[in-house]
């Protein structure tokens, strides 16, 4: 049963409650509605990928109560400082470096240093967030459905699937937020719902668009695919070979195990750490036990898969 909570007291401290107990909640914002977990808690992200039945893990964006908020989890640039002072809160998302002290389960950036942040443009959402900490949220619409931007939206494709939906009404804007990637070039990585010409007015700059000549080679989908272990990767291995290090899952357990119990979303919380730990163990050669292609499987089975692509 999916709970219907109002914006009063009751209804936020009630989000707020099942927020910090891992459990997941669809959020109003100016844009369009989110899907929220804790963005400490990796277990907690893993359940909005399954939610989402997402079967890839890209990169979620991560919402904050305010720009000093934003300041403890990203490296603010110059430029991001003048974006957040002129847009934020609002429908402006900025791609920066995340702080190694941040906090953020790897799972939200998909393994990345970089983290998408913003600032919504929401009462209840910004009251909520001095509450939670971050969120992390992407839309709150299954995977390949369009954005909702109503409560009865959430419901239609995620009644049963998640905790709660805070309904705030209909949201104002209705497009998602614009994004740009200041790393440090500002780049357009996706456009919506803050017009690119305010952007270039505020940093007196024209952006870039991913494959403009000169640009930074970056695209979410570009980024995204991009982090991999050094090591060779093998997959659905029942049995490693000698010098081969094992990263194990359910009956096989290995020198790093995903999940022992063989349950998903303990394992898609733990791969991108236990990827950059391969790597820091200096693993040459790797070798991945079989992990069901249900469910989240399908999307960790995905990321694995390109770990494992020749590069
Ligand atoms: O308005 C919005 O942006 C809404 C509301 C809920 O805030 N959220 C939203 O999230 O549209 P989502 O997950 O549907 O889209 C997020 C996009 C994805 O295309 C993702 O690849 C990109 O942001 N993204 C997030 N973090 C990124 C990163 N570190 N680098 C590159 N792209 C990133
Ligand atoms: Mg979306």
């Amino acid at each position: 049963m999916t709970r219907h909570l109002t914006t009063d007291d009751a209804g936020l401290a009630e989000a707020a409650a099942l927020l910090g107990a891992g459990e997941i909640v669809a959020l109003p914002t100016e844009t369009v509605y989110g899907l929220a977990a804790d963005a400490r808690n990796g277990e907690a992200v893993a359940r909005v990928y399954r939610a989402k039945g997402r079967p890839a893990f890209n990169p979620l964006i991560v919402h904050v109560a305010d720009a000093e908020a934003a300041a403890e989890l990203v490296e603010m640039t110059d430029d991001a400082e003048r974006l957040a002072a002129a847009f934020w809160p609002g429908a402006l998302t900025m791609v920066l470096p995340l702080r190694d002290d941040a906090g953020i389960a790897p799972l939200v950036t998909a393994g990345l240093p970089t983290l998408g942040v913003r600032v919504p443009d929401h009462p209840a959402a910004r009251a909520l967030l001095r509450k939670t900490g971050p969120l992390a949220a992407p839309s709150a619409n299954l995977s390949g459905r369009i954005s909702p931007t109503s409560a009865e939206h959430v419901l239609a494709g995620l009644d049963g699937k998640i905790a709660a939906v805070l309904d705030g009404g209909p949201c104002p804007v209705g497009l998602e937020s614009t994004i740009v990637g200041l790393l440090p070039e500002p780049t357009l990585l996706r456009a919506g719902g803050l017009p690119v010409e305010a952007l270039e007015r505020c940093l007196g700059t024209a952006l870039q668009e991913p494959g403009d000549p000169g640009s930074a080679p970056i695209s979410p989908g570009q980024l995204s695919s991009h982090y991999a272990p050094a090591g060779r990767v093998r997959l659905a291995v029942e049995s490693p070979l000698e010098g081969e290090t094992y990263l194990g899952f359910g009956p096989h357990e290995g020198d790093l195990t995903l999940s022992r119990s063989g349950d998903l979303v303990e394992a898609a919380a733990a791969l991108f750490g236990c990827l950059h730990q391969l790597d820091a163990m200096g693993a040459t050669a790797i070798a991945v036990a079989p992990i069901p292609d249900h469910g989240l499987g399908r999307a960790i089975n995905d990321r694995l898969r390109r770990a494992a692509a020749p590069r």
